[in-house]
């Protein structure tokens, strides 16, 4: 059966350019770049190359700090637990503004922080899966440590205003962290326009490697370290480089910043094609304005189809990936928690699907999951009991 990938937000294949890059140092060079002799020593300019590809691709300044980690989950974790070790040691500060719709690496370290007395403002979200500016204004408060807003949702797309709450943030001398796992890749992140202190990525979002990741650290602000030990990444983090796969990050996040023009152009008319043609299937919305959104998501709700039904049904029979929610999240029936939070009628939260497309995604793909998804969705409503529309007229 035919294969066709559409869940992007999810994750992404690894391009075969990174998979090269990153192949000499499982191979050849092994060595561990903290050693003396040659072996280590020949790992240092793969290395400090792949620290170049991330800094030029998101503007940092030479001394501003990026430090890999295993995953953006770990980046997003550091961050509100560094905070917190701060607050707690420092004493003058106790609240966090993050907002109803961030990753679960966010809102479960809120609620473990929550439970340590910290107090945590979640801004709402409205129709269009955004927040207001004036919002965060309201719940800046005296004691406010750090403000976590994420640039683009995984759900819907939909982009953050993170430079006006960047000025914000830095009016009032509060930390400002954005997740851009969502963005890198998709659409310009530049951490100088954007005014963040700090900024959270993940390499298998673009097409590199899973389990590598990385955060951004503004120079002079202060981040107490998580993993104690061999002193490596000038003490921030500690632990023996992965070499191969920060290789790989380098040369993916090159990659996904020539590939910009092309997801701004190519993908994005793509993903504009498949959701006209979607929203000609009666009953159906997609949350967000196209130009607020990243240019390869889609969160379509299909009135009377629970999404997990459509989920399996696209998959088992037609080799279509979709996903209903976030990726962590998709072993459980629950509803998506976005549409929830946009205040979605509980039997629409549980319809929706999303589409995620990449610079790989061809029209050919696009237009098979044009006819499929229809036949799908035909199918799925005919035996739908809550799909009014198409019960025989004498019931
Ligand atoms: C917005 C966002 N933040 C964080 C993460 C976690 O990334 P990782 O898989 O690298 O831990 C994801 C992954 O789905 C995400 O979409």
């Amino acid at each position: 059966m035919r294969r066709v990938y559409m869940d992007n937000n999810a994750t992404t294949k690894v391009a075969d350019e990174v998979v090269e890059a990153m192949k000499p140092y499982f191979t050849e060079m092994y060595g561990n770049p903290n050693s003396l002799h040659t072996f280590g020593r020949e790992v240092h300019p793969g290395v400090a190359k792949a620290i170049d590809q991330v800094y030029s691709a998101i503007n940092a300044n030479d001394d501003d700090d990026v430090i890999f980690t295993s995953c953006a989950t770990e980046s997003n974790n550091w961050i509100l637990k560094s905070v917190w070790l701060d607050l707690i040691k420092n004493g003058n500060k106790n609240h966090i503004i993050t907002t109803d719709v961030e990753h679960p690496s966010i809102l479960a370290t809120c609620k473990f922080l929550e439970s340590q007395g910290v107090e945590i403002t979640y801004l709402p979200v409205n129709s269009q899966g955004s927040i207001s500016v004036e919002d965060v204004k309201s719940a800046v408060r005296e004691d406010t440590a750090l403000i976590s807003v994420m640039m683009a949702n995984n759900e819907t797309g939909a982009i953050f205003p993170i430079k006006e709450i960047g000025e914000i943030a830095k009016e009032r001398d509060i930390l400002f962290h954005t997740d851009a796992v969502q963005a890198v890749g998709k659409i310009p992140v530049d951490v100088q326009d954007l005014g963040v202190d700090f900024l959270s990525m993940s390499a298998h979002k673009f097409h590199g490697p899973k389990g590598i990741g990385a955060l951004y650290i503004r120079k002079g602000k202060r981040i107490t370290p998580l993993f104690h030990g061999g002193s490596q990444m000038g003490g921030h983090r500690s632990g023996t480089l992965n070499t191969p796969y920060i290789v790989g990050m380098g040369k993916a996040i090159e990659m996904a910043i020539q590939s910009l023009p092309k997801m701004d152009s190519e993908v994005r008319k793509l993903r504009d094609k498949l959701e006209d043609a979607l929203l000609e299937i009666p009953d159906t919305f997609v949350v967000g304005e196209r130009d607020q959104r990243t240019p390869n998501t889609i969160l379509i709700s299909v009135k009377g189809v629970e999404g997990e039904g459509m989920l399996w049904d696209l998959d088992k029979r037609f080799g279509i990936a979709a996903a209903t929610g976030s990726a962590c999240a998709s072993e459980d029936l629950e509803a998506n928690p976005v549409l929830e939070a946009i205040g979605a009628e509980k039997d629409l939260a549980h319809t929706a699907i999303r589409l995620s497309l990449s610079r790989y995604t061809t029209e050919d793909e696009v237009d098979y999951v044009i006819e499929k998804f229809r036949a799908s969705v035909e199918r799925l409503r005919a035996i739908s009991s809550s799909y009014s529309k198409v019960k025989p007229q004498n019931i």
